[in-house]
């Protein structure tokens, strides 16, 4: 098996080398704010093979393109309508995909044959700066083997990607850590959430209702509108190897462990967040604690740091030869006055309950 070059994405000159291997047609890793991404020139359909088969992908799975500014943006698009260009002015940089019209800079191949492509520009500033480096669109989906988590840090990058990328570059772990959202504006009155990020959709209404977008409907999946499906979203997604429960109330999480506890199976939990854990002065994140009937349990301080470490907590999981994971799932209407439509999404996927 072939090695990948360590990079750091602190260092210009690294950036700069990552970058060239990009232009020579080369796959590069890289962080950005939501999951780390393997990168190849959105352009170069040769350079888009190796993204699919270093990542075993489905081959109609159509590729998110990365770009460094809104003027790149929009290059890489052409004939949107008003609610589109309205969300690319005010959403990006951010943690969401934009389904546009792709120019003749978009390879076929990024794009699966559709005529349409999935545009971000990152909000991590370094990630910027590699991607104006490189001067071309970057087509990069998360870096993990298909239908596996996310990477969120530079060591699951490596776990998943060492000897199937030419580069990975090390940056900071994914603040968000969870996909970015994926919008799609049909016309001026029908936005479509093909899958569910960290975004605030209320206020998103509400903005667009003052900036003059009126009779606006916002359609979810699942919600018994015509949602167009974003392609990878009919594959097996996000899964660890230990099997993944839901719970909702603790009545079904002392069920859940008291069945699983008599299959002898060993557990990881990821208890409901607490406020009480984030009063705790400088708790960062949370990591598995051994408890005394042999089973790993932690708990986040919150909904975000939730979201945020969900993936990394499915990697230590199977590392600790856990079994099962038994996750807190929140509600529609979620702790703290929120909820997370993105873990409800990404949960119920990892358990099987979505396809
Ligand atoms: O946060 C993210 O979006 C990360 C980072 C690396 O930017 N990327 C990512 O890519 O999550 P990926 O490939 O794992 O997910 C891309 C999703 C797939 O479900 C794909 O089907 C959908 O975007 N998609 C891409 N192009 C599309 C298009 N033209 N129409 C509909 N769905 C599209
Ligand atoms: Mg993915």
């Amino acid at each position: 098996m072939k090695t990948s070059l360590h990079l750091d994405i602190y260092d210009a000159r690294h950036r700069a080398q990552a970058a060239s291997i990009i232009k020579d047609g080369g796959t590069v890793v890289f962080p950005t704010e939501t999951v780390y991404g393997l990168g190849a020139d959105a352009g170069n359909p040769h350079a888009i093979a190796k993204i699919f088969a270093a990542k075993g992908r489905p081959a109609d799975n159509p590729l998110i393109v990365h770009v460094a500014n809104q003027q790149a943006f929009l290059d890489a698009s052409h004939d949107q309508n008003q609610l589109s260009l309205y969300l690319v002015e005010h959403l990006q940089p951010g943690p969401v995909s934009i389904i546009v019209q792709r120019s003749e800079q978009i390879s076929s191949a990024t794009s699966t044959g559709l005529a349409t492509v999935g545009l971000r520009i990152p909000q991590l500033d370094l990630c910027r700066d590699f991607l104006a480096l490189c001067g071309c669109p970057v087509a990069a989906p998360s870096a993990n083997l298909s239908g596996q988590p996310s990477p969120t840090n530079f060591a699951m990058a490596c776990r998943a990607m060492d000897g199937r990328a030419d580069a990975i570059l090390s940056g900071p772990p994914s603040q968000l850590g969870l996909e970015s959202a994926i919008l799609y504006a049909a016309d001026d009155q029908t936005l479509h959430v093909l899958r569910p990020g960290q975004i605030d959709l209320n206020s998103l209404k509400i903005d667009l209702a003052k900036a003059g977008f009126v009779g606006l409907s916002i359609h979810l999946p699942g919600s018994g509108q015509h949602v167009p499906p974003a392609p990878g979203t009919r594959h097996r997604h996000y899964a660890p190897h230990a099997k993944v429960y839901l719970y909702y109330s603790q009545d079904q999480l002392k069920e859940l462990v008291q069945s699983l506890c008599l299959q002898n199976q060993s557990i990881a939990l990821l208890a409901e967040p607490s406020q009480a854990i984030a009063s705790q002065a400088g708790r960062q994140t949370s990591q598995f604690t051994l408890m005394p009937d042999g089973n790993y349990s932690c708990q986040a301080a919150s909904l975000s740091e939730y979201e945020q470490s969900l993936y990394r907590l499915f990697f230590d999981a199977d590392d600790l030869g856990c079994k099962a994971i038994v996750a807190w799932c929140p509600h529609q209407d979620g702790i703290f006055g929120q909820t997370s439509l993105a873990l409800q999404d990404r949960l119920q996927r990892a358990a099987g309950k979505l396809n």
